[in-house]
């Protein structure tokens, strides 16, 4: 067989059905549109802002490549995110649909129309205003998966505030440094959160990162009563969700903002440092999270949505908070996990609710899948999973294998899987296929976004030739681009538009190769110091640090190792600033090493693995080998040269765990 015909026997095209009724429907349509963004680039952008986007001040401006890069795109304009997502779909007639169906870790199911979700939002707008929150302002939330959450949010966009989501599994500590970085007002928790058929407290990692100092710009914490469990208000400072908005009119003007104005900060790791404050747009982010749900997820008013990432990390704000409620659709939002009461969950949901488009991450798929082959009860066959007519994935590579299932076993063979690559960092999918027009190949995230101009290159900026692996680069500023890191714009400035590429380029981090015949691309993993562990980054410097931290520990190095279910899983080194721990003893420290990380970072940050040495591989100039720790992390056997290593002897050591 020819690599052609290779190539063609793992193509899936669209089913004809779907292509019929799809937004972008064909080829041919995604081809024009590309053809649109190339003779025009911001007479295209700006068509698509104009018709996806209501404005209180049409823009006149389109992009201003003035201080690039810090890009700025339809500065002139002003609009409100929270008038796009509510007001303007309570306007057009949907009042009364349903735009939320929240179901709670117990199962029990709360509608919210869009009417009622705008009543909500201008109370809670109302509740920030008379606490003294206004326009510039930012605002801490760190809450469960819940109504509120989007409310919350929904809320600061209203009145201009700068929203800044913690993910409810950070600790104390992290919450700490994020609060800092941003100069936050104001925090907003619950008392506990429920997931897996537990109650876990939320409002104490509040108090005592509130205690741990740096934090003086905090004035207030409103606390969303979850549960009803103890919880700890200090007179002055806390308030409860209900009294805030108590007697608060159902009404709120929205706060015109200008495009550029930052609707988000969302801190993420980056290879070095301290998590960055990635900060976002309002007109800019607000049109990538439109066309991209209308595009990538065709949809429409009339469905269902369910998107399982959490309101903590990008794909809640941009598909859950954001995208389809500014669509007009409904969307289910998840407070619990996918395992309990059983690992049917997730499909007896789509069932329950008749879901029609499904995003999860592959981590969720290949841990499900593994369920269902322990469990054959919670098979998805077992449900009338019907409904669906699209499904997604996200936050990391998936391997054909796993695609093949969810394509088979989820979607019946009928359902397109749209394989999204994008990033905190890019507001919205980059590299996708649309689901009327593009054939898939498992494992590939097929072709850039139309409009979006994707590229992989040498070291040098040069293109290479498809079929060769290289760096993955934007070559053009796009509208929901990052505009900055909070607080640090040449941390921004080195880290996206490096000099190598002469300040051209964003570069987006991770290796690509573009297929030899098809052109379509395919993620290879981080070229930096980040890890992905089930969907979730992680720089490893993060961890060393915290690593570092503790009184026994004199040194450390963070490495990943392939995994099948996590993608990867975290392996420290680990030099104590005692004797090499053996056997019993060395299992204790293994185990006080990885709750300490859980709560310096989170448990998500916790090492899976953990190894000790007298020393670590270093060169003799004094440079950690971090290839040849990754190859004892793997297990493999050191092919590698070890002729300029220091001190060979302690490999051995470091090949075996703790037992
Ligand atoms: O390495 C890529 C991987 O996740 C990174 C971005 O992580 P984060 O900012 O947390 O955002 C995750 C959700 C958008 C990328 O640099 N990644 C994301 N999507 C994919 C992916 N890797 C392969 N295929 C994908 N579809």
């Amino acid at each position: 067989m020819s690599s052609n015909e290779s190539a063609e026997a793992r193509l899936y095209y669209p089913p004809e059905e779907f292509v019929r009724q799809a937004t972008i429907s064909g080829m041919d349509a995604y081809k024009s549109l590309c053809d649109e963004a190339q003779r025009d680039y911001e007479g295209y952008w700006a068509r698509l802002a104009r018709e996806h986007v209501v404005w209180h001040k049409p823009f006149t401006q389109v992009l201003d490549q003035g201080e690039a890069p810090f890009f700025k795109w339809f500065a002139d304009g002003q609009l409100n995110v929270s008038y796009n997502c509510l007001d303007r779909n309570v306007q057009s007639g949907l009042g009364d649909k349903v735009a939320i169906i929240f179901e709670a870790d117990n199962g029990r199911v709360t509608k919210v129309t869009y009417s009622e979700l705008l009543a909500k939002v201008c109370q809670f707008s109302n509740a920030l205003k008379s606490v003294g929150v206004g326009k510039g302002d930012r605002v801490v939330i760190y809450l469960p998966m819940s109504v509120e959450g989007i409310v919350a949010m929904q809320a600061c966009a209203r009145i201009g505030a700068t929203h800044s989501v913690v993910f409810g599994g950070f600790s104390a500590q992290s919450l700490r440094d994020r609060i800092n970085d941003a100069g936050a007002v104001l925090v907003i928790t619950a008392d506990e959160q429920c997931r897996g058929g537990k109650n876990i407290p939320l409002k104490p990692a509040v108090d005592e990162a509130l205690s741990l100092g740096g934090c003086e710009s905090i004035r207030n914490v409103v606390v969303y009563q979850r549960t009803g469990g103890a919880c700890n208000m200090v007179a002055g400072r806390d308030l409860w969700w209900h009294d805030a908005v108590q007697g608060q009119g159902d009404a709120c003007e929205p706060e015109w903002v200008e495009a550029e104005h930052p609707l988000f900060l969302l801190y993420t790791s980056g290879s070095t440092g301290k998590p960055k404050g990635v900060q976002h747009s309002t007109g800019g982010y607000l049109l990538q999270a439109v066309l991209t749900t209308k595009w990538t997820f065709d949809l429409k008013p009339v469905d269902v949505f369910w998107c399982t990432a959490d309101i903590g990390w990008v794909t809640g704000h941009t598909y859950i908070t954001y995208g389809p409620l500014a669509c007009g659709g409904t969307e289910i939002v998840f407070e619990g996990v996918p395992s309990y009461p059983d690992a049917g969950r997730f499909w007896k949901m789509i069932q329950d609710h008749k879901v029609n488009i499904f995003y999860t991450a592959p981590t969720a798929i290949r841990s499900l899948i593994k369920a269902a082959e322990t469990n054959p009860v919670v098979h998805p066959r077992n449900y009338d999973l019907g409904s669906l007519r699209l499904m997604g994935s996200v936050g990391e590579p998936i391997n054909p294998a796993a695609w093949e299932w969810y394509h088979r076993n989820v979607g019946g063979g009928r359902c397109p899987i749209v394989d999204t690559f994008w990033q905190t960092e890019t507001g919205g999918h980059m590299i996708t296929p649309l689901p009327g027009a593009t054939p898939l190949v498992p494992g590939s995230c097929t072709l850039p976004f139309p409009g979006i101009q994707a590229s992989v290159v040498d070291e040098t900026g040069a293109e290479v030739p498809w079929g060769q692996g290289g760096i993955l680069v934007m070559k053009k500023p796009w509208p929901g681009m990052i505009r900055t890191i909070w607080g640090d714009p040449e941390r921004f400035r080195k880290s996206y538009y490096p000099a190598d590429f002469q300040g051209k380029y964003y570069l987006a981090g991770d290796g690509a190769i573009r297929d030899r015949n098809t052109g379509y691309f395919t993620i290879t993993g981080r070229i930096d110091d980040v890890l992905n562990v089930s969907g979730h980054r992680m720089g490893t410097m993060e961890i060393e640090s915290a690593l570092v931290a503790h009184p026994l520990v004199a040194e450390s190095a963070v490495v990943g190792r392939p995994d099948e279910l996590t993608g990867e899983a975290i392996v420290a080194f680990v030099v104590l600033r005692r004797s090499r721990p053996t056997g019993e003893e060395a299992k204790k420290i293994v185990a006080e090493l990885q709750a300490w990380v859980g709560k310096e970072i989170g448990p998500i940050a916790k090492p899976r693995d953990i190894r000790f040495g007298d020393n670590l591989p270093k060169t003799r100039s004094g440079k950690i080998m971090r290839r040849l720790l990754r190859a004892i992390a793997k297990g493999e056997d050191i092919t590698q040269d070890v002729s300029t290593l220091e001190n060979p002897a302690i490999l051995d050591q470091l090949k075996h765990g703790a037992g």
